[in-house]
C-alpha cells in the first residue's frame, strides 16, 4: 500500500509539473483528487487492509492528499500569473513609435482681423461693447434719425424677420444708441464689433453677411480732429506707418458732418492700380460727428456733449493685407482657404 502511495505521489507530481494550461490542470485534479480519482480510490481501500496496517497507511494517504491539494492550488496560481503576463506582453506599446500629430484648430481670418483691430483701439482707450445681431427697426433706423419711409433707409437693403419691427441689423450703428443709453451721462469710448446683414447680390466684392467695427466717442470736448487722429492712428497701425489719410464729404443720417475716410492705396502707394480702381485711394470707413438727434436719443444733451462715430469693414482690410480677391472665401468654409491663415 505504501509503495502504491509513493508511486502515485511521483506520478502525480511529475504530471503536475509538466502541464501548462488550466484545462490540463483540471483534468489532473479529476484524475487524482476527484471522487473517482486515483488517490480517493486508494484512500477507500485502506479499510480493506489488515487492522494493524490501517493507521500508518491511512495517515500516509491523508498526508498525500493534503500535499497534492496544496500543490494543485499553487500550480493554479502559477498558471494564472503566467496568463496575465502573456496578456500584458500581447498589449505591449512601442513607445519608440513616432506620435500621430493632433490636428490643430485655428482662428478664422475674420477673428484674427477683429483681434488686431481690438488691440489697436484698446491702445487708444476704446473698450469693446457688444450689441445684438437681431435688432429692432427702432434702433437700426428710427433712433438713428431715419423715421419710417425716410429715403436714406434705401442705403441698406434689409433682411426683415416674420416678427413686425424686428430685423437683422444692417450695420453696427444701432449699438451706438445701446451704448449711449447704458453709459449716459458718462463719457464714452467704445468699439462695437459684430456681424451685419444685407439683402444684396453676393459677388466677389460684397457678401450678404460681413463684420463691421463701429466706433463711438462721446464727451464734452470731442471734435472732428479727434476723429481724424483716431482714423489715422488706426490706418497706420493696421496698414503701415506711411499711410496718408483723406476725408471726403459724405452723407449719413446719423452723423453731421459726415465723411468717407480714405487712405492711400497700400499696393501702389497712390500711383493708381487695379485694386484702387486707378484712384490711388482706398475706402477705410464711414464716419462723422454724432448727429444731435442721435445724441439726444441716446440720452445726452447735444448742447453740452459731442461725439464722433465711425463704421468700418473687417473682411475688406483683411483682403487687402493678404491679397485675397474674393470676399466669398471668408464664409464658404473651404478649409483649403481657411488653413492658409494663422
Ligand atoms: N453705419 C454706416 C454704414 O454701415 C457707417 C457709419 C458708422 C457711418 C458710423 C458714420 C458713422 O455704412
Amino acid at each position: 500500500m505504501l509503495d502504491k502511495l509513493d508511486a502515485l505521489q511521483q506520478k502525480a507530481s511529475a504530471a503536475l509539473e509538466a502541464l501548462t494550461d488550466v484545462a490540463a490542470l483540471e483534468a489532473w485534479h479529476a484524475q487524482y483528487l476527484s471522487r473517482r480519482g486515483e488517490l480517493t480510490q486508494l484512500l477507500r481501500s485502506v479499510g480493506q487492509l489488515p487492522p494493524q496496517e490501517r493507521p500508518v497507511a491511512g495517515r500516509r494517504a491523508n498526508e498525500l492528499k493534503a500535499a497534492l491539494e496544496v500543490a494543485y492550488e499553487q500550480r493554479q496560481a502559477d498558471l494564472k500569473r503566467q496568463a496575465r503576463a502573456q496578456a500584458l506582453t500581447a498589449e505591449r506599446v512601442d513607445v519608440t513609435l513616432p506620435g500621430r500629430p493632433p490636428s490643430l484648430g485655428r482662428l478664422h481670418l475674420s477673428t484674427q482681423a477683429l483681434r488686431r483691430i481690438y488691440a489697436i483701439f484698446a491702445d487708444m482707450g476704446f473698450q469693446v461693447y457688444r450689441a445684438p445681431d437681431i435688432e429692432t427697426d427702432e434702433l437700426n433706423f428710427e433712433l438713428l434719425n431715419m423715421p419710417p419711409h425716410h429715403p436714406a433707409r434705401e442705403m441698406w437693403d434689409t433682411f426683415y424677420t416674420t416678427r413686425e419691427g424686428v430685423l437683422l441689423r444692417t450695420h453696427t450703428s444701432p449699438g451706438q444708441i445701446r451704448a449711449m443709453r447704458d453709459y449716459c451721462p458718462e463719457p464714452i469710448r467704445v468699439i462695437l464689433p459684430g456681424m451685419c446683414y444685407r439683402y444684396e447680390q453676393v459677388t466677389a466684392r460684397s457678401e450678404m453677411m460681413f463684420h463691421q467695427v463701429e466706433g463711438l466717442a462721446v464727451g464734452k470736448q470731442i471734435t472732428m480732429t479727434d476723429l481724424k487722429g483716431t482714423m489715422a492712428e488706426y490706418a497706420r497701425r493696421m496698414f503701415g506707418v506711411d499711410r496718408q489719410m483723406r476725408f471726403r464729404a459724405s452723407y449719413f443720417p446719423f452723423t453731421e458732418p459726415s465723411v468717407e475716410v480714405d487712405m492711400d492705396c497700400i499696393l501702389c502707394g497712390g500711383e493708381g492700380c487695379r485694386v484702387c480702381k486707378y484712384t490711388g485711394w482706398l475706402e477705410v470707413s464711414g464716419a462723422g460727428m454724432v448727429h444731435p438727434v442721435v445724441l439726444y436719443n441716446g440720452g445726452y444733451d447735444p448742447d453740452v456733449y459731442s461725439g464722433f462715430a465711425f463704421g468700418m469693414g473687417v473682411e475688406r482690410p483683411a483682403m487687402l493685407i493678404h491679397g485675397i480677391d474674393d470676399i466669398r472665401s471668408f464664409f464658404s468654409n473651404d478649409l483649403r482657404f481657411l488653413e492658409q491663415f494663422g
